[in-house]
Order: C-alpha cells, then structure tokens, then sequence
C-alpha cells in the first residue's frame, strides 16, 4: 500500500497544499496573497483571512490534481510552525479537521526542517539525485540564516544562524530603501544583472564562528546612499543597479563565506541550500563555482521548492510518518520552534 500525505503550508502568506506519494511529488498547490502588497509587507490579520478563504479550494485542487481521492489520504502533514500564529492556526485547525474526518493521523511539521527535506522530493519513482548524508544545509529565508549539519532526515544540527537580520530580510529592506516593490529579494536580483558590484564598497561583517549578521551591512547600505543622496537627489535613481548588483554580492560573499569555513572545519563536500533566497541567482552562481573549484557536491533545489510550498511540509511528513511521529487533536501551533 503506498503512503498518500496530504501536506498543508500556512505559516505566512502563502496558502499551499501538496500530496505527495511514497516520496513522489504527486501535486503542489500555491495561492499567493497579492493583498500585502500595497502594505510593502505582510500584514498578520490580512494574511490568516486570506488563509481562511483559500484553504479549501487549495487542498480540494491538490487532491484534484493528484489523481487521488480524499479517502485515499493515509496521513495529513501540517506546518506547526515557526510563523505567524493567525496563520499557523489555520492549517492546522484545518488539519484536525480533515484527520478526524478521514480517520487518519495527523503530522505536525516544523517549516524549516521542510525547507532542508525539500531536497528529498521526488520527480518520479526513479529520481536518485538526493544528497547523501552527512551533508551541509545552507538555510537561507526572509526570516532565517541558518548553517545546518543533516545527519539524517530527521536528525539536524544547527551550527550557526544570524543573530540579528537574515539574509531575506537585507534583501527586502534595502530593497525598500531604494522604493522597489515587496519583496525586494527577487527584484534586486534582477536589476543587479545590469549593474557593477565593483562601483560600491558595502562593509562586511565580522562575527565569529558559524554564525551571521546583516544588520551592519544593512546600515552600511543606508549610509552610502543617504551620504550620495546630499549631492545628488536622483542618485538612487541613476545607480539602481549598481547598488542592488553590490548588495547582492556582499550577501552571496557574507553567506559563502562562513560555509567554506564549515566545509573546512568538518570535512564534509556534500551542500544544499534552501528556502527563499536560494533562488537568488547570485548565491546559486556562486555555489555551483565554489562547487567546481573545491570539489563539492551542489544541491541547489527547483524554485518552485525555494518559496513556501506544501511538497516539503508533505516529503517531512512522510519521514515522520515512517517513524511514527504523530500529533495528537490538541496539538498547539508555534510562532517560535527552533530546529
Ligand atoms: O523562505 P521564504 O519564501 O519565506 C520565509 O522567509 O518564510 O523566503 C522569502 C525571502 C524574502 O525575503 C525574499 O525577498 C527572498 O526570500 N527571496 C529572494 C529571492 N527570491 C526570494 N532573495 C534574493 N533573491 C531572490 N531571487
């Protein structure tokens, strides 16, 4: 009989469902909530209303889509957290829902950890190209840093993560320094294609360890342009590129920095990266060369699995499923939940 998850992603402003089916991506249903955007980020109340609304058709169209039925479901997946709690707390009130209904278990999901298992998604019944444990996880979102050692898929170790800003949230905050639309990261990454990160010299952090900080170089960014800005009021204007390409290849050198001394200090040669900002084309760039100069092995994942998405809630699910690791009905959500 084959294992059906049914998985459930609510933590922020996407409403996603996805089945997956014995480790094969099945289908993966995302509704993106336009509504933050005139705000120029997220805004809690909207988002759980929005969730409210879209939860229903999302899952019925994923299950559509599957080639399944409802009944056919053996267990449903849902992100516990970490996020907005209004949020959270749709999914898995839906999940509670749907598992008593169905009679089947439930599986609460930590959403980071869903990122880090993106990567055992499966194309088709055949599809090897996972990484090998261990490996090294760079995990990079709006709201996390992260360095983690994967020593099976439910056993991790983080190693480092930021102490102040993430690597997302630099992106996006910058981004609204120079007026582009939420969320900044994608945006600054296209226009950095057309500009010369040599032009502007942004300060780097120094922190020890395994850990980051983006907060300095964020400042760093907001002094050289209001330093600019005295003498030229179209500045921003006239050098968008430039300072989105120079942002753009301070963070990639920041976050591959402190991997290569990860990959130094323990010897492993095997590294993926996930969540949002690993679609940045910059940092795959420079994985993918940093890969052929030290003989590393890159997992970089589709983009589709780089945003929040179900499919990693579901492939979690499954691994939990094959160790019996349940939630009971009275299962709580998290807006914190460390790894
Ligand atoms: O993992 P994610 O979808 O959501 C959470 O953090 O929960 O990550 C979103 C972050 C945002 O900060 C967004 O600006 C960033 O990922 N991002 C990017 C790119 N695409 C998304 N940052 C840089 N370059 C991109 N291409």
């Amino acid at each position: 009989m084959s294992i059906n998850i049914l998985g459930i992603e609510s933590s922020c402003d996407d409403t996603s469902a996805a089945v997956i089916s014995d480790g094969v991506i099945k289908s993966n249903i995302i509704a993106n909530q336009s509504i933050h955007e005139k705000y120029g980020g997220v805004v809690p109340e909207l988002a759980s209303r929005a969730h409210q609304q879209n939860i229903i058709p999302v899952v019925d169209a994923a299950i559509k889509q599957s080639g399944l039925t409802a009944n056919d479901i053996t267990a449903v997946a849902f992100t516990r957290g970490p996020g907005l709690l209004g949020s959270l707390l749709v999914g898995t009130s839906f999940a509670k829902g749907f598992s008593l209904a169905k009679k089947i278990p439930m599986i609460d999901v930590n959403h980071l950890q869903g990122h880090v298992l993106a990567h055992f998604i499966k194309e088709s019944v055949d599809d090897s190209d996972q990484p090998n444990f261990p490996f090294i996880c760079l995990l990079v979102s709006g709201g996390n840093s992260q360095l983690i050692i994967v020593k099976d898929h439910l056993d991790m170790e983080v190693v480092g993560a930021t102490i102040d800003d993430a690597a997302g949230e630099a992106f996006d905050k910058c981004a609204k320094v120079m007026n582009l639309p939420y969320p900044g990261g994608p945006v600054v990454d296209n226009l950095a294609k057309h500009g010369d990160a040599s032009l502007i010299k942004l300060s780097k952090p120094r922190i020890a360890d395994y850990n980051y900080s983006f907060s300095g170089l964020k400042t760093s960014f907001l002094y050289h342009i209001r330093d600019h800005i005295k003498d030229n009021q179209n500045y921003i204007v006239e050098n968008k590129a430039h300072l989105c390409a120079a942002l753009q290849a301070t963070i990639v050198d920041v976050l591959m920095d402190k991997l290569h001394k990860l990959v130094k200090d323990t010897g492993i040669k095997e590294i993926a990266v996930a969540g949002g900002v690993s679609a940045n084309s910059g940092l795959r760039e420079a994985l993918l060369q940093y890969g052929e100069k030290y003989r590393a092995k890159i997992h970089i994942p589709k983009i589709i699995y780089t945003m929040d998405n179900a499919a990693m809630i579901a492939i979690t699910g499954h691994y939990k499923y094959l160790k019996g690791e349940f939630a009971s009905q009275d299962v709580t959500p998290l807006a914190r939940w460390n790894l």
